[in-house]
């Protein structure tokens, strides 16, 4: 390649390179790109407002109570299917492979009669209000380890809280709801 070929390619490839920085200039120029402030598209996330929740905070659910004045009875009997094979909650009815469960709610834990419980239910203690039965049914084994009612639990709120309100149906059913708060 003789000078004058070399001379040829390196304008022409300076003219290129000067081309392409003129057309980014004037379409900086003419596009002005300004930016909303706002997200186009809000992804709603729940109604709690990230600025009212210290980073360290576990974002808590509704209360048992507020979920209680909400929860449908009649839901809860059939939930309590998954109970039935080792429960029964007639008035009187026999134990199973669980105790009967007629009027748990508010009765000391681990007294029905004639049932063999595990010490570390008895050990427990108090009584099965609605919150001690709320977290026992949602996860059996974390709040009585050694407890032998082998069941996972009933992961979701509303469910639970259906349960609880059909076996508040039975035996005492003047027991307060604990407050919507
Ligand atoms: C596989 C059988 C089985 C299933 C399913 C089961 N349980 Fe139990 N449940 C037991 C056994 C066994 C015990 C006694 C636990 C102990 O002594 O540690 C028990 C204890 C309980 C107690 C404590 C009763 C008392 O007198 O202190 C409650 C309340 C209870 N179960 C509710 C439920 C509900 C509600 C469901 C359904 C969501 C359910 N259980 C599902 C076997 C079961």
């Amino acid at each position: 390649m003789n000078t004058f070929e070399f001379n040829k390619i390196a304008a022409a490839v300076l003219a290129g390179v000067l081309i392409i920085m003129v057309i980014n200039e004037v379409a900086t120029l003419a596009v002005h790109p300004t930016y909303p402030e706002e997200t186009a598209y809000a992804i709603d996330t729940g109604d709690v407002a990230s600025s009212e929740v210290a980073s360290n905070d576990v974002v808590a659910g509704p209360s048992i109570g507020e979920l209680l004045a909400s929860a449908d009875p009649a839901k809860g009997e059939a939930v309590f299917k998954k109970c039935a094979a080792c429960h029964t909650v007639e008035q009187g009815g026999p134990n199973k492979i669980g105790p009967n469960l007629y009027g748990v709610l508010n009765s000391p834990k681990g007294a029905h009669d004639g049932f063999s419980y595990s010490d570390a239910l008895v050990e427990k203690g108090g009584d099965w209000g609605y919150n001690d039965l709320d977290l026992f049914l949602a996860k059996p084994r974390d709040f009585i380890k050694g407890t032998k009612m082998s069941f996972a639990g009933i992961k979701k709120d509303e469910d639970r809280a259906d349960l609880i309100a059909y076996l508040r149906t039975l035996g005492k059913s003047d027991v307060p709801l604990p407050p919507a708060e």
